[in-house]
């Protein structure tokens, strides 16, 4: 009851108090937990971020150990996923794929729905951070006609995924460790990031305690539009559009400018950030130390430089507030990895894992009540019923 308020889009309203995730849009600042993301993408490993976020404290040794044993215990999938998979043509996109196997699974674990207890939900929550690198991974390989495969007890985390991507047969596994460290850091950012569009879908859907297979589907599915998570795959294709067309990045800026031009720069703008996104300036970074490392020159690197440094001394974007964002970089070292930019937003997906799972076990152990928004009704009055032979 109440006056209802009309705010398109959330812009200004909180649906709920939390504990995991600080933003300040205004300065820039970023914290899992408390800890400044610079720290733990400079120190911790995706693992021990997954576990804090999730958990609210940094494990110590033993509860790293039991987490990823108890991970690892959860790492294959029902025979039966890969018949689904071999359902979908070739060319369907992987987000797609991966949403519907995210929900799949459900069937299969029918006990990870009606999770009562703190015990179940963490059954549950293993078991996801088991099975959900296995489904992007293949994903990736139905895609490449690659057979699939299980990754490996004896790896990291990270590196397991990336076996698990990679591994071609016949051939010994092998990977510099540069590329997984990478992998790691950009995992680490990805990791949450508060009310977003796809953590508030998760919450949407959780509250009604359909289950966080389910309500992970459902955040997949938002995750992929190209105003989020779909936008890495985006501005890699915009900086190759640029490079095609002769390198003209005044042409582009001036197309984003226009109002009647639907052309946005990719990778640019963010609803809270109105300076720098923080995540932004240590993928930046990270993209000259990994090409440099692999000895990978990218033309693609320059164009997004040149076009970020215009954008920066342009009165639209200052006006605007308009800073890169993590998007801006991230395909850059992605594709510097070898990772195929339909499988841009899949990675970015495997990174928000824990921060969906996080915010999902926040919401179901404080008794959130159902998400339902009100609205402001500007249809039709009553009308009289016209039959159909009248009309
Ligand atoms: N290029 C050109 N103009 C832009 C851009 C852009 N990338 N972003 C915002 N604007 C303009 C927009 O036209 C509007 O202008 P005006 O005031 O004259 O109408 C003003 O800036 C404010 O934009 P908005 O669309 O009202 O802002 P929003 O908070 O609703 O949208 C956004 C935020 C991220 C969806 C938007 O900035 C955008 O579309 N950016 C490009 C896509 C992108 O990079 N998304 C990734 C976001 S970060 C990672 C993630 O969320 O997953």
């Amino acid at each position: 009851a109440g006056v209802i308020t009309l705010d398109r889009g959330y812009k200004n309203t909180g649906s709920c108090e939390s504990a995991i995730t600080f933003l300040d849009g205004e300065k820039g600042i970023l914290r899992y937990r408390g800890y400044a993301i610079e720290d733990l993408a400079e120190k911790a490993d995706f693992l021990e971020v997954a576990y804090l976020l999730i958990f609210g404290e940094l494990p110590n040794k033993e509860q790293l150990e039991k987490f990823h044993h108890d991970i690892k215990e959860e790492s294959q999938v029902d025979e039966e996923v890969k018949k689904i998979l071999d359902g979908f043509p070739k060319a369907a996109h992987p987000m797609g794929v991966l949403s519907s196997l995210t929900s799949a699974l459900t069937a299969f674990n029918p006990s990870s729905v009606d999770v009562s207890s703190e015990e179940d939900m963490y059954n549950a929550i293993v078991k996801i951070l088991g099975k959900f690198p296995v489904l992007a991974a293949w994903t990736l390989r139905k895609k490449k006609s690659l057979p699939l495969n299980y990754g490996d007890d004896s790896l990291g985390y990270v590196e397991n995924l990336h076996k698990m991507m990679f591994e071609k047969p016949g051939k010994k596994y092998d990977v510099d460790p540069a590329v997984i460290e990478a992998l790691d850091k950009l995992l680490i950012l990805h990791a949450d990031h508060e009310q977003n569009c796809s953590t508030s879908t998760v919450r949407m859907v959780g509250s009604s305690h359909a289950g966080l297979f389910a309500s992970l589907s459902a955040g997949v599915s938002a995750l992929w539009g190209p105003l989020h998570g779909g936008a890495n795959q985006a501005v890699i294709e915009m900086l190759e559009g640029i490079k095609e067309d002769g390198g003209d990045t005044k042409k582009f800026m001036e197309k984003a400018k226009d109002k009647d031009d639907p052309f946005r720069l990719m990778g640019f703008g963010h609803r809270v950030y109105k300076n720098f996104d923080p995540r932004a300036k240590i993928i930046k970074k990270s993209a000259d130390e990994v090409l440099g490392q692999l000895g990978v020159e990218d033309p693609v690197l320059e164009i997004a430089k040149g076009l970020e440094k215009e954008a920066l001394e342009d009165d639209y974007f200052v006006k605007r507030k308009l800073y890169p964002n993590v998007d801006f970089y991230s395909g850059i070292i992605y594709r510097a990895l070898g990772i195929p930019v339909e499988m841009f937003t899949v990675m970015f997906a495997l990174g928000r894992l824990p921060g969906w799972i996080a915010q999902w076990r926040e919401m179901r152990m404080k008794k959130e009540p159902i998400g339902r928004p009100r609205q402001i009704y500007v249809g039709e009055n009553h009308r009289e019923f016209t039959d159909l032979e009248k009309r």
